[in-house]
């Protein structure tokens, strides 16, 4: 079985839900405490193994490219200084030379686009895809795309989908799946994959969350697909297509997720990241008490 090398980034949307924030900043350049999310789900990857990671750029986002190279100028001003430690943190997170790649998806034609966008880069291998505003926050330490990657040894291969619960009134927002076979704890067989279904229709409220583990065909039903909803090429239309070949199973995550995409999504996951952070919560705990309670 292939072990899990490369991960694919798609960072080329217009980001329009946080406008005017992100007329000349990327969205996934907005800062969760004190990293761009992107930098959140960079260290996710890394924490899963992934060796490699292939970001699908647009327009403005020359940024990101930015944020993920060194700053040899910084580095020494740091060192000159004594910054031994804030040194040690941006060495840490710095992705190694080599070890990234970027393309330009050129025109927004929808995530599946975005995704195929990267097949040359990925080859004939399964990888991993992160949608990189969709903070995952695990609850025992071990990162959404690590419990993903159990499950993939667990089940000797295949698809692998991310899920959570979402409210039963909220379906019709979200790709829902039905599950089938349990083959472990907290990973099934997906029996339905439906975008997008009204909560009479729902075959449960298990939302499809932004991390994946795909088989490399899917690239052929990509290349072939036609425009689907909204116009945009969606990723949803292929894989219901290779589930017709192959496995898919659903992870349920366990922890909590944000959607820095909308505005009350990152507000969110900077109080809960920030709660979780020893440094900043002895001292921010008191002041978000004290500003809840003054009504103000
Ligand atoms: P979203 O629909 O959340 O991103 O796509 P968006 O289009 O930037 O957001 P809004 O709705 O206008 O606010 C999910 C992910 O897929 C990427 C986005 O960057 C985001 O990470 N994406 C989406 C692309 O890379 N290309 C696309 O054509 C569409």
């Amino acid at each position: 079985m292939t072990h899990i090398r490369k991960a694919i980034l798609p960072v080329a949307g217009l980001g329009t839900r946080f406008l005017p924030a992100t007329k000349a900043v990327p969205k996934e350049m907005l800062t969760v405490v004190d990293r761009p999310v992107v930098q959140h789900v960079v260290d996710e990857a890394r924490a899963a193994g992934i060796e490699h990671i292939v970001f699908v750029t647009g327009r403005n986002k020359g940024v990101i490219e930015d944020h993920f190279d060194r700053q040899y100028e910084l580095e020494a001003t740091l060192s000159e200084r004594g910054k031994h430690q804030l040194l040690d943190t941006l060495r840490a997170e710095t992705l190694g030379p080599g070890k990234t790649s970027f393309t330009r998806q050129q025109l927004p034609l929808g995530l599946g686009h975005a995704v195929w966008c990267a097949r040359d880069i990925i080859g004939n291998e399964p990888f991993a895809l992160l949608l990189p505003d969709m903070l995952h926050k695990p609850r025992n330490g071990k990162s959404c795309l690590a419990q993903m990657v159990d499950a993939y040894d667990k089940a000797g291969g295949g698809n692998h989908i991310a899920v959570y619960e979402v409210p039963m009134d909220q379906t019709d927002q979200y790709g829902i799946v039905g599950l089938g076979e349990n083959i472990a704890e907290r990973v099934h067989r997906i029996a339905k994959m439906v975008e997008k279904p009204k909560k009479e229709v729902a075959p449960s409220n298990l939302a499809i969350s932004g991390r994946y583990i795909l088989q490399p065909e899917i690239f052929d039903l990509l290349e072939t697909q036609e425009r689907g909803a909204g116009g945009e090429i969606q990723l949803t239309d292929s894989m219901l297509k290779l589930a017709k070949k192959q496995d898919f199973y659903s992870v349920t995550f366990d922890g909590s997720i944000y959607d820095c995409g909308s505005k009350l999504g990152f507000l969110m996951a900077n109080v809960a990241y920030a709660l979780a952070r020893p440094d900043i919560a002895e001292t921010f705990r008191p002041e978000l008490d004290a500003l809840l309670a003054s009504n103000d």
